[in-house]
């Protein structure tokens, strides 16, 4: 048996029960999986999660490959779950952000993945303010594997399959759960790459926040246009106590403050008094919902602390589950990689 072959070998008996992965060479959002495939990710995270309960949570499986992380924006979740997720693989992990690299004094996106893929990196995980930074990455490197950890206001594939994983977890199914989404979606590259996936899996999608957040372009036919296929029927309500009546399923989004021009918000107070997910609106939820966060969190401003903490709370599973299915993601991404 061949060196490499060998390792694959290693890699498989010691990472338990990994799902058969379609190839695939970039995860730029998920307008481009199947629901097959994404059943697979998700089988394959199951795999993964074991290895995260052993004592010793460390398999061969990606021995020789290198991954970068490269981060254009602030992060806590995704950069260490990408990063811990690569070392649980034996993966060479190295973490570039922007400050103290070559960007600080003006080198180009694009110079610097050539630069990284000649330093010969397997994968490079991008988060990058510019909607379509990942894609350009993606056009013009032929020998790495890019995935797009997050980019403007467009996508963030890794999170919307984290919460595909959470919800297929503790509820046993996707097809059919009544999915709300409520907050500041416009701006949201979570909701974006979540309509996808849950649409995929047969969810019923409700979205809810001021009209002047929801993203009501995103729901109109492009078909007239010539455009891209639109995504599949998503609800809109823009008030909160109907639309999370009987929801199986309440994610909470980020106001996304930074983000915001003048006249979006009458003011944060009335924000809070008709959009921010109490107790009170989480009891007209299916009981039992799963209450969701991509996180970071404004307590007090889109949720309730004591929703947040709460016993309907899922959001440090998603968190943990996060280091489960990327590790899945960079494994479709760099095993195979030559
Ligand atoms: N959910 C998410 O992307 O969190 P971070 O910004 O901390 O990575």
């Amino acid at each position: 048996m061949s060196l490499p072959r060998a390792i694959e070998a290693v890699a498989l008996a010691t990472t338990a029960s990994i799902a058969e992965l379609p190839p695939r060479k970039h995860v730029l959002d998920l307008d481009d999986f199947t629901p097959s495939e994404i059943w697979a990710l998700l089988e394959s995270s199951r795999g993964m999660e074991e290895v995260l309960h052993r004592d010793i949570k460390k398999v061969p499986a990606l021995r020789g490959r290198v991954v970068v992380t490269l981060f254009y924006e602030a992060s806590t979740r995704t950069r260490v779950s990408f990063e811990q997720a690569g070392k649980v693989l034996s993966a060479d992990v190295i973490n570039v952000s922007t400050s103290g690299s070559s960007v600080e004094k003006g080198e180009s996106l694009l110079n610097t993945g050539l630069t990284l893929q000649a330093m010969g990196a397997d994968a490079i995980v991008i988060r990058h303010p510019h909607s379509g930074a990942p894609n350009l990455l993606a056009r013009h490197l032929d020998r790495v594997g890019v995935i797009n950890a997050g980019d403007g206001m467009h996508a963030h594939p890794t999170q919307a399959l984290l919460d595909l994983y959470t919800i297929w977890k503790k509820l046993g199914r996707l097809e059919g759960l009544k999915v709300l989404i409520v907050g500041d979606v416009l701006h949201s590259r979570v909701a974006r790459s979540n309509l996808w996936g849950f649409t995929r899996m047969g969810a019923r999608m409700v979205i809810c926040g001021p009209p002047t957040l929801l993203p009501l372009e995103l729901l109109r036919s492009n078909e007239e246009a010539g455009g891209p296929p639109s995504l599949p029927s998503v609800e809109v309500d823009t008030d909160l106590d109907r639309a999370i009546q009987d929801a199986d399923v309440v994610m909470a989004l980020r106001l996304q403050a930074e983000r915001q021009q003048s006249g979006f918000l009458p003011s944060l107070r009335e924000y809070v008094r008709r959009w921010q997910v109490t107790p009170e609106r989480l009891d007209r939820a299916k009981p039992g919902a799963l209450l969701m966060h991509p996180g970071p969190m404004n307590e007090g401003i889109e949720i309730s602390s004591s929703v947040a903490h709460g016993g309907n709370s899922v959001i440090e599973e998603q968190v943990a589950n996060g280091v489960a299915v990327r590790m899945a993601v960079l494994y479709q991404l760099a095993a195979g990689r030559k």
